[in-house]
């Protein structure tokens, strides 16, 4: 796992943007995995302004991480509704190459294997992008998740229901469960890169890179991927025993050339 820590949420975009803009750039018709959430909402703006600048992403196939269960694309609070605001419709990725787990489906696992066959026709994710929630999961993978766990319906923790009451004015409003990739799912991706802004995120983060492997902060199972990059701000950081070895590894890189990307 690599880490990389910057100074703030802006330069955390601003790296993920760079990022993903390169490997568009080399790869048109990559296979994108992506995330919602208040994280990467500053990366699409950035991707969003490089493509109004002529970074061209009208190849480029999506995958999104989860859905809310019972929420309706049409409503403003999916998932659906959030990428096309965000990112696919002011970019200009054409919506019938985006994917995004239907929350009104009348079966589950009709969908879920449904979507992961859509995964394997695209030639799998090459590149997925992760955010972390307070209690360490990724996409909707919650404590106890079963880190070979594949595309299926999931409760919402608590505290991740309380952590998204701000975008529903109120928990009571905030869907209960949802469809997600699962662990395993998120792991067969040929590269990741997961972002993580913010204090409240500090002890996620250091039990992600620096704990045990459990199903108990489902974010340790990337411990097991051969190209996973986690970039965070300070604050983000600032739990981590081994910060300051991370951030000479990050100037070395640089000074043998390795680039920093
Ligand atoms: P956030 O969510 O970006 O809104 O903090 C991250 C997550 O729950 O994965």
């Amino acid at each position: 796992m690599r880490v990389v820590i910057v100074e703030d949420a802006e330069q955390v975009a601003e790296w993920a943007s760079a990022r993903i803009a390169e490997l568009v750039t080399r790869q048109p018709k990559v296979v994108l995995g992506l995330a919602t959430g208040g994280t990467p909402v500053q990366t699409y703006r950035k991707l969003v302004e490089r493509s109004r600048a002529g970074l061209d992403v009208s190849q480029v196939t999506t995958f999104n991480l989860d859905e809310y269960f019972r929420v309706a694309a049409t409503e403003p609070h999916s998932y659906r509704s959030f990428m096309n605001e965000h990112l696919f419709i002011p970019a200009g990725i054409p919506l019938a190459q985006t994917h995004v787990l239907d929350g009104m489906t009348t079966d589950v696992g009709g969908e879920c294997r449904s979507f992961e066959a859509k995964i394997q026709r695209a030639g799998g994710i090459d590149f997925q992008l992760l955010g972390i929630g307070r209690d360490g999961h990724i996409g909707f993978n919650e404590p106890g998740s079963s880190l070979s766990s594949r595309t299926r319906w999931m409760l919402i923790a608590e505290e991740t229901r309380e952590d998204n009451a701000v975008y529903f004015g109120g928990i009571d409003r905030v869907p209960c469960s949802a469809l997600t990739m699962g662990v395993a799912t998120i792991l067969e991706s040929r590269q990741i890169l997961l972002l993580a802004v913010g204090a409240k995120k500090a002890d996620a983060v250091a039990a992600m890179i620096e704990g045990p492997v459990t199903n108990q902060v489902t974010a340790t199972a990337l411990q097991h991927h051969s190209n996973t990059i986690v970039v965070m701000d300070q604050d983000a950081a600032k739990k981590l025993t081994r910060r300051r070895y991370y951030q000479e590894s990050e100037v070395r890189r640089v000074e043998f050339g390795l680039g920093s990307y």
